[in-house]
């Protein structure tokens, strides 16, 4: 077993991450996935150093043994997408909900040195103000954001109670490479990226003005990796977006103005228990764990563009 655990490690963000923790030379890293939505080809160059367990944290006597004392462990595994928690909230519940609770427990009775959790910016829901700052109340609109918050709270609870040192991340749209386009629940940028590459027209959801904080993944890992080695953060969340802001239609536009094509989207209803508007108040992140996002979304898109291209999706 390796010091460091990354539950979804077959995913998009957390095969970016196991690949950030193979470069600081850590030993092998050993990703616990149940491969519904992670892939082993996400792994494909870095697998020798990877111990992948073919587990789903629903199963509490499967990962108690490979958690037992890891001095990090990143709990990313989860069934994303707030429309599949309105379609299909059994299953989104059982492994966002009781799986990260089996995570927890098992990290506190196992002894783990610290839990970095992906939490969501979901948990805000419609605020008034912008940018999102920690202090607000939540207001979650779809069981996706009641989940994440519901392992906030239980990550928070873990280190009151049960002396488990947890740090959570509220994760703000992320995107990047290997991020997987062909499922209807799929992020938007992949949605996008896939279209530009094939010349096929996008539908987006409402008027296109709804706007997100998109944050490029390589900057989603960093702050994983500084949310693990801060001192004094213990039992708190952050804030884990860019900062800015941009619209679909923004985002459309600059994608196609990058490939040079000229491709107007179609416009179809409002997405049930989306969000208007999210942007990252990130003074905490940037004070307490160091955060220094370094992509733009213009860099970020240029990036992620060169990746689909090149992986013919
Ligand atoms: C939400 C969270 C995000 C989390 C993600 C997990 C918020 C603000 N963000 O993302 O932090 O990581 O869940 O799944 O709650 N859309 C289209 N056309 C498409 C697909 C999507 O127009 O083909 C629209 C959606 O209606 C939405 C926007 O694009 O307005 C973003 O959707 P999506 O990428 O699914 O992410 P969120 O639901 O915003």
């Amino acid at each position: 077993m390796s010091g460091y655990i990354v539950t979804g490690g077959a995913g998009f963000i957390g095969s970016m991450l196991v690949r950030r923790l193979l470069r600081e030379g850590v030993g092998k890293i050993t990703v616990i996935d149940n491969m519904l939505t992670g892939h082993e080809e996400n792994l494909a160059e870095v697998r020798d150093g990877v111990d992948l367990h073919r587990v789903d944290i629903c199963d509490y006597d499967a990962i108690a043994p490979l958690v037992r004392g890891a001095g990090t462990v990143f709990h990313l595994a989860a069934i994303p997408s707030v429309p599949r928690s309105i379609r299909e909230p059994v299953p989104s519940h059982e492994v966002n909900a009781d799986g990260t609770f089996n995570v927890f427990r098992a990290c506190s009775e196992g002894g783990v040195g610290r839990v970095v959790y992906a939490a969501s910016s979901s948990a805000y829901g419609d605020t008034e103000v912008l940018p999102k700052v920690e202090t607000m109340a939540p207001r979650p609109k779809s069981p996706y954001a009641v989940q994440k918050l519901l392992g906030e709270y239980y990550a928070s609870v873990f280190y009151s109670c049960f002396n488990l040192d947890t740090v959570c991340l509220r994760f703000f749209n992320v995107y990047g490479p290997r991020q997987d386009p062909t499922s209807p629940y799929s992020g938007v940028i992949s949605i996008f990226m896939r279209s530009v590459v094939e010349r096929t027209t996008p539908t987006i959801h409402g008027d296109g003005e709804q706007s997100r904080d998109f944050t490029y993944v390589e900057d989603v890992v960093e702050l994983c990796l500084k949310a693990s080695r801060a001192k004094g953060v213990a039992g708190k969340m952050y804030n884990a977006g860019n900062g800015n802001r941009y619209t679909l239609n923004q985002v459309w536009s600059t994608l196609t103005r990058i490939e040079g094509v000229d491709i107007p989207p179609k416009y179809g209803p409002p997405r049930e228990g989306d969000v208007r508007d999210s942007q990252a108040d990130t003074t905490a992140a940037v004070r307490d764990l160091g955060h220094a996002p370094r992509f733009s979304l213009e860099e970020g898109l240029r990036r992620t563009l060169a990746w689909y291209r090149e992986h013919g999706h």
